[in-house]
């Protein structure tokens, strides 16, 4: 690569840099830009072959070694190839780190945001990104693709657990801290010449992702994601538009579309939302990445479907698929004009603009240097504290809860009382999660295990099956793992097998405390009075021992609920008079 121009001279103003860059640039180099390939769908020398300026690992995409070591030389393998172009604009690397770095074992995984929801703790969040910032940069990705900052509005979404609350006020306030955690400079660093953001957040996705209605996919067997919403506008801007107008007033730098549709248009293919409203009236400065292989659902016809996204406003076009095929539509329809220059060269600006703010130029590979800071103990411990402020205590009769430690006999039932797999829910390792604890951490009876006394007995039986009588039973219950629309649910009820659970645990327990591990409220009205004591845990996380703290005393219970919990599934998705079973912010003591 040449040296001596402008866009790399790092004491050069950045939009003296991004002139002087783009003026340099030929269309195929501006167009590679413009994409973000899977990294399965990318061979070795493609990314120099074909200027491609991003790569993404998509839920599940690790390496082979999937360790932090084998996360940073697979990135920095893309990021060397794109250095070695012939203007050698850096690679910009994104990852769905939506509760921690979730795809890599070893990672820190955090409560999943219903969780945080209920904690209802800013600064709690913030510190949460910040961790998550330092993990994944520990491997050279800069991008999150978190959060969803939107509430859902029927909990039979598979991306309710994604969500922080149904208020979309709480909402709002918990993704802008976690955007300000992933994106401010931290105190003890030092910035590249014009570095703005320590790591780029992704809000998302824009408009109307959480609000679709049953039945309105066309996705495979999805209900609700990927839905449509009949809608006026009014209420498009009171209920979905006020989390973007926050995130972008407090420094958003790319946003993502949703795949859902609004009115039978879809949301990649709406450029009144996008361009007019977002990037116009909200003045949004960055760029818009579209969700994966979303812009293909526009049409049949590829061509057809990249003039329409990239005129609607899309920037940079998430692709798993053919992306040589689209390169080559892309290219062809600018130059029979399809496409306006103009547009391309703005979008090309937005993404020069974002890897200058990231100090990309200067530092392309990372900070290598915080690879101790993976999974490390002060992460862990943050996240236990997550765990603990997560809990939501639904029910605690006859004093039951706190357990003392200096039982004679404690039972503990439930396949998912010793699996982080179970505790982790989507998102973790692969794409849809597993009950297999994949990632190292602490179960829920690990931490019961470590804090009971020396005098107390702990049995584990996943069945259930006990033959005395136990001072205290704590029976593990609730959803297998999933993501997205798959886990679009009719019934959200126990399953038959948690439900003879907690009927058999009764008769081994003189009290029983019943713990819930679910993305979102589950209709549970027929089993709270089997238990002495209700804890809903949410998707705590690989730190399972959070809930033995509050399970033994050691911390208050202070959740607070951030959806309000239906008595039936009549009153779901929520009607006006409906009264919950829990209310919206309930929460003993
Ligand atoms: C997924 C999700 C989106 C995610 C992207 C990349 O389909 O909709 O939230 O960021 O693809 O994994």
């Amino acid at each position: 690569m040449k040296q001596g121009h402008t866009y790399q001279d790092s004491q050069a103003p950045i939009i003296e840099r991004i002139r002087d860059l783009l003026g340099r640039m030929t269309l195929v180099e501006k167009i590679g830009q413009m994409v973000q390939i899977s990294k399965d769908g990318i061979q070795p020398g493609e990314v120099k072959q074909y200027f491609i300026g991003s790569v993404l690992s998509a839920g599940g995409g690790f390496p082979a070694d999937n360790t932090p070591t084998g996360w940073l030389a697979m990135v920095n393998g893309f990021q060397a190839e794109a250095l070695e172009t012939r203007l050698g604009i850096p690679l910009l690397y994104g990852v769905d780190a939506v509760h921690g770095h979730g795809n890599m074992v070893g990672a820190t995984i955090f409560p999943h945001q219903i969780g945080l929801g209920a904690s209802r703790n800013p600064d709690l969040v913030r510190r949460i990104g910040e961790a998550t910032a330092r993990e994944i940069l520990a491997t050279g990705i800069h991008w999150n693709f978190a959060p969803v900052v939107v509430s859902a509005q029927d909990i039979r979404w598979g991306r309710t657990y994604e969500t922080y609350s149904e208020d979309i006020c709480i909402a709002s306030e918990l993704a802008t801290a976690y955007m300000l955690g992933l994106q401010s400079l931290p105190q003890d660093f030092e910035p590249a010449p014009g570095q703005t953001i320590y790591t780029l957040a992704t809000p998302k996705h824009f408009l109307g992702d959480g609000g679709t209605e049953w039945g309105t996919s066309t996705t495979g067997d999805y209900q609700l994601d990927q839905g449509d919403r009949t809608i006026g506008e009014a209420d498009v801007r009171s209920l979905f538009l006020p989390p973007y107008q926050q995130a972008v007033s407090q420094g958003a730098l790319s946003i993502m579309p949703s795949y859902s549709s609004l009115n039978g248009i879809k949301m990649h293919a709406n450029s009144y939302w996008l361009t007019d409203v977002l990037k116009g009236e909200l003045g949004f400065p960055g760029l818009i990445i579209s969700d994966l292989n979303a812009v293909q659902q526009l049409s049949d016809d590829c061509y057809e479907a990249v003039v329409t996204a990239v005129n609607a406003g899309m920037d940079m076009l998430m692709i798993s698929l053919d992306f040589k095929g689209l390169l080559n539509q892309m290219r062809r329809a600018v130059e029979k004009e399809d496409i306006p220059p103009a547009r391309v060269d703005d979008a090309v600006r937005r993404i020069l603009h974002v890897k200058f703010a990231l100090g990309l130029f200067d530092r392309p590979f990372g900070d290598p240097g915080l690879q101790e800071a993976i999974g490390s103990d002060a992460h862990r411990q943050l996240a236990r504290e997550a765990v603990r402020e997560s809990l939501v205590l639904l029910k605690n009769e006859a004093e039951t809860l706190p357990i003392s430690r200096d039982l004679g006999l404690l039972y503990v039932a439930g396949a998912k009382a010793d699996s982080t797999g179970s505790q982790s829910g989507g998102w973790t390792v692969t794409w849809q999660g597993t009950n297999a604890s994949l990632q190292p951490g602490t179960t829920i009876l690990e931490g019961i295990r470590a804090l009971a006394g020396p005098d107390t007995t702990v049995e584990y039986q996943p069945s259930g099956e006990f033959k005395g009588i136990a001072d205290v039973g704590i029976v593990v219950v609730g959803e297998n793992p999933y993501a997205e629309g798959v886990g679009d649910r009719e019934d959200l009820g126990l399953s038959h097998a948690d439900i003879q659970l907690i009927e058999g645990m009764r008769e081994h327990s003189k009290r029983l405390v019943a713990i819930l591990l679910s993305g979102r409220p589950m209709i549970i009205t027929d089993q709270v009075p089997l238990a002495d004591a209700w804890v809903a845990a949410w998707l705590p996380g690989t730190e399972g021992g959070g809930v033995a703290d509050a399970l033994f005393g050691d911390y208050p219970f202070t959740g607070r609920l951030a959806y309000a919990w239906p008595r039936s599934m009549d009153q779901v998705p929520r009607n006006d008079g409906d009264e919950a079973l829990y209310p919206l912010g309930y929460g003993l003591p």
